[in-house]
This record gives structure tokens, C-alpha cells and sequence, in this order.
């Protein structure tokens, strides 16, 4: 046994038939499987499918009565197929089968993960609608800079990889939502991935069951594999909540000292930022970096390393203003003031968001030193990780800089 394709179902009854035989059409000369991943259909696919099989005996049939949902329902088909390659495929012939043996091709020459493409060149999404198609490319772009994916179609639902890849990372996979692959790539890191295009087919029977709460799925998924990937570590989302916290604080003294007390403004302006300076630092002391917190005598250390650090974090703030808008200012922009000063806004926003960041890495590296971090390599450095004795160079792969390990990039 070579290949099992693993095809998920849900009221696909219309489907399988054609499926079966293109996928045929596709390989024949191949020794393969088809695995029908059914979630108890109330259309009785499984009960179609059974009765295919029992004359094909190519063709096996899982009835999933719990646990339901795509991407579980293609973990149990990788699970229990017989092959050694794994291919995922929809049953509803969205996804072109004659494609299949270009995919084993790229396989076999080394690649750990091949993904059929819609939007690799050759690829297309046949006659999508315009909602549909920006749909889909806004998901690709999340998933590209949030995961640091370097993939033409990263929410592809049509791929093919080593079963033993799959049993490796098994363990650590959800399978929620429909985004198996996604989940695949961040936690397997393979070293090479290589695309093959495809046109996405129009799909002739049934519906699609791509609901909104499957999109909500989707995004609360990248949220989680970024955190995975540290590239937004909860820490850092810590730190700005803290210094949202920080602002109420400083308007509150602010109003209070104007009321109470006869100082002139910039004076009342300097002792709330301070107020609301202390504030921060004991929240991010308490929460932020609990696991490092400060006692005793090291409080005053460490409060007076943590102004001095948002003393740098506002200058880069600052020097970052002047950098943006000098730059912008070398561009002609017409004459209309409002324009002027939602540029002005928009270099300040990143001014700020610049300067957060600086201010949470200096904090984190000086007020709140940790243990030394473990050097985590990529993928990349490591085209022996997950494919035996290939060599092939990743045509595509994740972004990531060799010499930081996994460090926050934001
Ligand atoms: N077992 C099981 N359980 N199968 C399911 C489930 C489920 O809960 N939900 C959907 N499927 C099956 C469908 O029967 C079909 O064979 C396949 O999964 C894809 O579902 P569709 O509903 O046809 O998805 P789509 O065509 O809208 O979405 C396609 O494009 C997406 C990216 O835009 C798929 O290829 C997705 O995988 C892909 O992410
Ligand atoms: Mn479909």
C-alpha cells in the first residue's frame, strides 16, 4: 500500500461516486486507498459509501458517530489509513484528483509536505464571487503574516505529506475548524514544502459548510497556533494592557491634581505621568513578569530601572515620530490640512507602537532579566528534520531568523 487519500465527508451522498472514479482515473497505476471519513451523515453518505466499498475494495468507509468535525474527521482517515503517504482531499470534487500523481512526484523527490495551490501560478479559484474571493485572500494574508507561512494557499484543504510526519505530530493536534493544515505546518515545521496549482472546481451537488462560525473558528486557530509561535507573546499582549491601564490612570491624576491643587499644568502633567509610571510598573511587576517580580528592597531598583527604560522607550517614541514624518514630509501630499493631520496621527500611532515594543523588550531584557532563553533553531537549518535523507532546499517555508530562535517578532 502507497497512498490513502482521505476524503472528509458530510452529506456528500451526490459526490463520492464521482469521486471514487476520478480519483481512479487519476492513479491507474497506483496502489492506493480512499478513505471516506463520514460524520454520520444524515443524508446516509456513509451508508453510500459502504455500498461502494463492499464492491471497491479500494475504498474504506469510517462512520464517525462523536468527535465530529473536518479536521478531526481527517486525523482519524490519517490515522487509520494503511498508506505511507497521507493525502487530504474534499469529497465534493472542488479539489482536482488529476492532480494527485504531480503531488507524489514532489513528494518522492523530497518535499515533507505538498499542498495543492489555487493560487500558485497555474492555479486558480474558477468563478468565485468577488465576497468569496476577498474572503479568501484576506484568510491567506492572516495566516501569512501572522504564522510567518511563505505559502500561495495556506488554507488549502488539498494536501499530501508522510504518514509517519502526521503520527509524529498527532499528539499535539486539535483538529478543530477546518485549518488541519495550518495546524500541520506550524507544529511539524517541515523543512520543505512544495505547492502544486490546481484549479478549484465549481461544486456541482450539495452545499458548502462554510459557515461564519467555521470563520470564527479560523481566526480564533491562527490566534492560537501565532501564540504557539510566539509571535505574540501573552506577555507583550500583557504589557499594553497594563499601559492602557496606565493612561486612565494618568488622565485621573491629571484631573485630580488640576482640581486639587494650584500647580501649573506641565507640572501637574509630569507628576501623573510619574503616578501612572508607578502604576504600570507595579501591575507589570505583579502580572506581566510575575514569574520574575521584584521584593523587597530589589522594588526600588527595580522601579528606577523601569523609569529609566520608559524614559528610552519615549525618546524612540519620539525619534520615531520625527523619522516617520520627516519621510512622509518628502512626499507631496496636496494642500488639504485635515490630510495633514491624519498623516500626523497615523506617524504618531506607529510612533507609539515602535515605541511600546522598544520599551517592552528593554524592560524585559534589563528591569526584568529572565533565564537564558533555550536556542530553538528553524526548520530551515534543518532539511534532514522530518524527511529521512533528503536534501531538498525549501521552496517554501516559514519565515524565521536562524540566529534569535523562536523570539517575538510582532
Ligand atoms: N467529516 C466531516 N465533518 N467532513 C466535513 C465537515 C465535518 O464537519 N465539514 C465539511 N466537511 C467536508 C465536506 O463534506 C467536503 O468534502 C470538505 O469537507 C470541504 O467542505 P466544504 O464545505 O466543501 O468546504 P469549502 O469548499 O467551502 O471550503 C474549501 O476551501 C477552503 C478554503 O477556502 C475546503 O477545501 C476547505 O478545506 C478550505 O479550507
Ligand atoms: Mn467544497
Amino acid at each position: 500500500m502507497k497512498l490513502s487519500v482521505i476524503a472528509p465527508t458530510f452529506n456528500e451522498r451526490e459526490n463520492i461516486r464521482a469521486l471514487v472514479e476520478q480519483v481512479q482515473d487519476a492513479l491507474p497505476d497506483m496502489l492506493y486507498e480512499i478513505i471516506i471519513a463520514d460524520d454520520d451523515s444524515p443524508d446516509l453518505t456513509w451508508q453510500m459509501a459502504q455500498e461502494i466499498s463492499a464492491r471497491d475494495p479500494k475504498v474504506r468507509v469510517l462512520r464517525r458517530t462523536r468527535n465530529h468535525g473536518l479536521g478531526r474527521a481527517v486525523m482519524e482517515g490519517f490515522t487509520a489509513a494503511a498508506g505511507d503517504i497521507v493525502a487530504c482531499m474534499d469529497a465534493d470534487l472542488q479539489h482536482d484528483p488529476s492532480v494527485l500523481p504531480k503531488m507524489l512526484e514532489k513528494l518522492a523527490r523530497g518535499a515533507d509536505v505538498v499542498i495543492g495551490s489555487r493560487y500558485a501560478t497555474g492555479g486558480s479559484t474558477g468563478d468565485w464571487n468577488w465576497f468569496r474571493r476577498l474572503g479568501s485572500r484576506l484568510a491567506t494574508m492572516m495566516a501569512r503574516i501572522l504564522l510567518g507561512v511563505k505559502l500561495t494557499d495556506p488554507m488549502s484543504g488539498y494536501f499530501m505529506m508522510r504518514r509517519n510526519d502526521f503520527l509524529r505530530v498527532h499528539p499535539s493536534l486539535k483538529g478543530e475548524g477546518f485549518k488541519i493544515l495550518l495546524e500541520v505546518l506550524v507544529k511539524l515545521r517541515p523543512g520543505a514544502i512544495e505547492e502544486v496549482p490546481y484549479r478549484f472546481r465549481r461544486r456541482l451537488n450539495g452545499a458548502s459548510k462554510l459557515s461564519s462560525k467555521v470563520v470564527f473558528q479560523y481566526v480564533r486557530q491562527l490566534w492560537e497556533l501565532a501564540q504557539l509561535r510566539q509571535l505574540l507573546p501573552a506577555r507583550f499582549i500583557r504589557f499594553v494592557l497594563v499601559g492602557c491601564t496606565g493612561i486612565v490612570v494618568n488622565l485621573a491624576a491629571m484631573a485630580l491634581l488640576l482640581k486639587l491643587t494650584d500647580w501649573r499644568g506641565w507640572v501637574a502633567s509630569v507628576v501623573a505621568s510619574l503616578i501612572a509610571n508607578l502604576n504600570n510598573y507595579g501591575l507589570n511587576n505583579v502580572w506581566t513578569f510575575s514569574d520574575r517580580a521584584h521584593r523587597g528592597f530589589g522594588l526600588i531598583k527595580g522601579y528606577v530601572s523601569y523609569l529609566l527604560m520608559s524614559t528610552v522607550g519615549l525618546g524612540i517614541t519620539t525619534a520615531s515620530y520625527i523619522g516617520l514624518a520627516w519621510t512622509v514630509a518628502q512626499f507631496p501630499l496636496g494642500k488639504v490640512d485635515w490630510n495633514r493631520l491624519g498623516i500626523a496621527l497615523f506617524c504618531q500611532f506607529l510612533a507609539i507602537a515602535l515605541g511600546t515594543f522598544s520599551n517592552y523588550i528593554l524592560n524585559k531584557g534589563v528591569t526584568w532579566p529572565g533565564p537564558a532563553r533555550n536556542d530553538v533553531h528553524c526548520a530551515e537549518n534543518l532539511p534532514f528534520l522530518n524527511s529521512g535523507n533528503t536534501q531538498t532546499v525549501a521552496k517554501a517555508g516559514f519565515d524565521c531568523d536562524p540566529s534569535s530562535g523562536q523570539r517575538p517578532l510582532l
